[in-house]
This record gives C-alpha cells, sequence and structure tokens, in this order.
C-alpha cells in the first residue's frame, strides 16, 4: 500500500521547510548547525534581494571562478573573504572575550606566511645588507592575558619591501628576505631589527579584482608586518601592525587594520624609526593554522 503524497507548495515558507528538513539527518550536530543557519540566510538572502535566475547563474559562475582562480600558489577563496570583510570578523568575533580583557586584537594572515622561515636570534636583522629603506627596529614583549610574561614563544614575522613586495613575489630580493622567527626571553621580550614596509595592492588578476573594479574600490593595504605567535597553553595569535601614517592606514582593502592595530612608527634619533609592541595572548588550545604557502 503506498502512502498518500502531498503535492508540495509553491510556498517560499514551505520549501524552506523542506530543505531544513532534507538537513535534519546530517550525522556532525556542528555540520547541521552551520548547514542550517546557511541555508536559512541563504533563502532570505534570495528573496529580500528579488534574486532573478540569471543573476543566480551569474553568481554561481563567479563562484566557480573562484575556485578556478585557485590552485597551490594562490587561493582565491581566501581572498575572497578577506575582500567581504569576513576573515576580519569571524577573527576579532573568535577572539571577542580576549579583547574585552584587553588581548591584543587579531588579523588575518594573508596569502604571504611561509612555512620554514628562518629562525633567528634576538636583535638580529631580518634584511639583507642590499635592502633598501628607511631602518625600523622592533621591541616587543609577548604576555598572558593577566600580563604574565611568556618565556618560550615563537614568535614569526614577515613583511612587504619599502617596494611594497613580498620576496617571493620579487626576483630582486633574496629567498626568505624580510622573514624570521623568533623565540621569546625569560622575560618575554624578542626584538629584531629591519626596514620599514610599504602599503601594496592586494592580487587583483583575479574574479576578486573584478568585483572589486566593480565596487569602484582601490586594492590597497596599509604598510604592515605581520605577526603569528605560538606559545603553549594560548590560542595562536595572527595579527599585523599598521603604520597609521600610510594613505591607507584607515582604508585597508581587507578591513585588517582595527583598533590598537594602527601605530605611529616613532623617530629613532638616528634616520630610521622603531616600533614597541605588546603581545597578549589569550589562554587556550594551541591550533597552529595551516600555512597558504610552501
Ligand atoms: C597580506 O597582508 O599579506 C594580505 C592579506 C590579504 C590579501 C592579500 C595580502
Ligand atoms: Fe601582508
Amino acid at each position: 500500500m503506498t502512502t498518500a503524497q502531498t503535492t508540495p507548495s509553491t510556498d517560499p515558507q514551505a520549501l524552506l521547510a523542506a530543505v531544513l528538513k532534507s538537513n535534519e539527518k546530517t550525522g556532525n550536530p556542528r555540520l547541521k548547525k552551520i548547514v542550517e543557519i546557511g541555508i536559512r540566510h541563504l533563502h532570505a538572502f534570495a528573496l529580500e534581494a528579488d534574486l532573478t535566475p540569471a543573476e543566480l547563474e551569474y553568481g554561481l559562475d563567479f563562484l566557480a571562478a573562484i575556485g578556478q582562480a585557485s590552485g597551490p600558489k594562490k587561493h582565491e577563496g581566501i581572498l575572497l573573504a578577506d575582500i567581504l570583510g569576513l576573515a576580519t570578523l569571524v577573527q576579532l568575533h573568535d577572539a571577542r572575550h580576549a579583547l574585552a580583557a584587553g588581548g591584543t586584537e587579531p588579523a588575518l594572515i594573508g596569502p604571504f606566511w611561509r612555512a620554514n622561515q628562518p629562525e633567528r636570534k634576538n636583535g638580529e636583522c631580518i634584511a639583507t645588507p642590499d635592502t633598501p629603506g628607511p631602518r625600523l627596529t622592533v621591541t616587543g614583549r609577548v604576555l598572558s592575558l593577566d600580563g604574565t610574561p611568556i618565556a618560550g614563544a615563537r614568535v614569526e614575522t614577515w613583511q612587504a619591501s619599502p617596494k611594497g613586495l613580498y620576496e617571493n613575489q620579487d626576483e630582486s630580493q633574496q629567498r626568505m628576505n624580510l622573514r624570521g622567527k623568533f623565540v621569546t626571553d625569560a622575560e618575554g621580550n624578542f626584538s629584531f631589527e629591519s626596514v620599514r614596509p610599504a602599503g601594496y595592492p592586494v592580487p587583483a588578476d583575479g574574479p576578486c579584482g573584478d568585483l572589486l573594479r566593480a565596487q569602484n574600490r582601490h586594492i590597497m593595504r596599509p604598510a604592515h608586518l605581520h605577526f603569528l605567535v605560538v606559545a603553549p597553553g594560548h590560542k595562536v595569535l595572527a595579527t599585523q601592525f599598521f603604520d597609521a601614517e600610510d594613505p591607507h592606514a584607515y582604508d585597508d582593502v581587507v578591513f585588517g587594520a582595527v583598533g590598537s592595530l594602527l601605530r605611529t612608527f616613532e623617530d629613532d634619533g638616528k634616520g630610521g624609526v622603531k616600533l614597541h609592541i605588546d603581545l597578549r595572548m589569550e589562554p587556550g588550545e594551541t591550533r597552529v593554522p595551516k600555512c597558504p604557502i610552501p
């Protein structure tokens, strides 16, 4: 005997209910919740935008182009999350409790962190002698949220040159120039010499570039230094410090320049500049993120 079937309703709410029901047997509870929320927001988005079939097709082609533009050396999906502010939102939201307690603001890792950056001693220069530009001295301290210094923390740094290029984008720079891995001393201190970085454009040769142009947006990031700090018993802190005098300091194309991360590089009295940073880490599980490039 067959059960009587009711013809599904044409009402959007009934369609939504049917799609949500189709998700109910998902085994992984976190996946189930994320997909459920995603379905609800996607349906609401399509209705609010009065999305036409042609626009849906265009949007799906855009997503396919994001995938096609990605490979081992480039992840266009990361760039999409960056230019839409999603990467910054997720990081700031994840750090919300630490931020309320005075933790350092996180900032996106971006595509230029490399595995196996050179290990260096405190005080060493990360710039080869032929790197042009004003000298920069960085001193810093790694602390737990309660102010206790963290000894033996791993502090990775990477930055663009005064020409606005990372070493792996620029044949005139030596391999691993302007990159280093430091370990904090017993008082949580680290230090290094470098050159003042310049701002630079995000890669705009793919679909994200097309979107930025369609939005009539610029493609610049303000000058910055990246940090990735790993300390046992603490969440990994990925952040950046920005040159507040950069013309795009308050207009970062990927929205990473926030709060206390904007700094005025001080005159060092020797023709260069200096920067001191405190990195306040949140106690928690240490999960080192996936490195975007080898
Ligand atoms: C970076 O800071 O290295 C970066 C972040 C997002 C897009 C491109 C570059
Ligand atoms: Fe960068």
